[in-house]
């Protein structure tokens, strides 16, 4: 079961679709006019209904099978955003906006969900119904959690939702997935330690914020090291520490910031409960005082089981055998997939998209030879995930 052959015909225009998009990269939830290309297209299509403005600027798509839409609904996600980066790629659709591109390659997953979608749309080879998602603001902006409080999830009554990322150094033609966390919760703190400023040359009639803050810095790798199972993860990184500006003084206040990633929210409640009381307790066994702002960003993003053996199956079916990781490796990086696995079971799949740069560079590129390959997927899930009445 390798490549479809109808989406290998469509693969020109579809790769033109992306590089229209790549060539006019939005960020967040500015995603206008990228979204008014997807509406347009899935119109085009002859989709059986469509709704803008779910999430602010994210689209969905209905798609009914064959016996008219009964039975089961399943939701394929792609996202539309790009990022504010300045592009060296030097392609000759290279982004025409200054300081934004696609360094994510959430182009080509618009594109391969639009392909998907036409396919689809064209042979109806399924019974019950299918709902594409194209999503704003991915890269920060919760756009999933956005078009969920939209009722993306009720309002059609998807039962699983599947969602796939391309992979830079994995050959085009292969997929990895796991089950369990494949992505980490990406949560920010910051401490504002105040304590008594004065002369650098009388430190026993200050309190030393400086002082205060290098044992917080220490203190708080205490929760990798001491406090987490060594069998789970967690990364606690201080990336800010802003103090003082003369040499001989003693400043009044430290600012300290960073991010905790972990994998379980087990994990992660405990970390946000040890930093908690590290700051408090160290601040005053120095006589200072601290503020702990803990901010909560993307959630675990955990994939189901059966979701995702099925997921691997149809992957499989198309890269061959032996071309499926099943358990890869857990990414410390974060994905807003994550609130829509928090709300049905699916699983969330990375596709390669050979020797490329990384996601986030300036000289990233998305894949085009993923196309056929990306689209055969979200097909082939939908007609095994809702197969037609013989
Ligand atoms: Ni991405």
């Amino acid at each position: 079961m390798p490549i479809i052959n109808r989406l290998a015909d469509l693969t020109d225009e579809i790769t033109a679709w992306r590089r229209d998009i790549h060539e006019n990269p939005e960020i967040l939830y500015e995603t206008v006019r990228t979204a008014g290309k997807v509406a347009e297209l899935l119109e085009s299509f002859g989709l059986d209904e469509i709704a803008t403005g779910i999430g602010k600027t994210g689209v969905v798509g209905v798609i009914k099978g064959k016996n008219g839409g009964k039975g089961r609904t399943i939701g394929l996600r792609a996202d539309m955003d790009a990022l504010p980066i300045e592009e060296i790629t030097g392609k000759p659709y290279a982004s025409k906006v200054p300081g934004k591109m696609h360094a994510c390659g959430h182009d080509g997953h618009t594109a391969m969900l639009l392909g998907a979608a036409k396919y689809l749309a064209e042979t109806r080879n399924f019974d019950g119904t299918v709902v594409v998602i194209f999503q704003p603001a991915e890269e920060g902006g919760a756009g999933a959690k956005a078009m969920i409080d939209d009722g993306l999830m009720t309002r059609w009554p998807i039962e699983e939702v599947y969602g796939m990322h391309n992979f830079p150094g994995m050959p085009v033609g292969e997929f990895a997935i796991r089950k369990g966390p494949i992505m980490a919760a990406t949560d920010e703190f910051r401490i504002s330690i105040t304590g008594r400023g004065g002369h650098a040359a009388k430190p026993h009639d200050t309190i030393d914020p400086i002082v205060v803050g290098s044992q917080m810095v220490n203190a708080l790798q205490t929760i990798a090291s001491r406090n987490a199972d060594p069998l789970d993860s967690v990364v606690v990184s201080v990336t800010v520490f802003q103090a003082g500006n003369a040499f001989n003084v003693i400043p009044q206040e430290t600012f300290l910031q960073g991010t905790v990633r972990t994998l379980s929210p087990e994990m992660r409640d405990l970390a946000q409960e040890r930093m908690e009381l590290i700051v408090k307790a160290t601040a005053e066994a120095f006589g200072a005082s601290a503020e702990l702002k803990f901010i909560r960003g993307y959630p675990v993003t955990a994939n189901h089981d059966d979701q995702t053996d099925f997921a691997a199956a149809i992957a499989e079916g198309i890269a061959g055998e032996g071309k499926v990781q099943r358990d890869i490796a857990p990414m410390m990086g974060g994905e807003d997939f994550s609130y829509m696995l928090e709300e049905r079971p699916g699983a969330f799949i990375f596709a390669g998209n050979g020797d490329s740069a990384g996601l986030h560079h300036p000289a990233y590129d998305f894949n085009d030879e993923l196309i056929p390959v990306g689209c055969s997927y979200w097909v082939k899930l939908v007609e095994t995930a809702l197969p037609a009445a013989a």
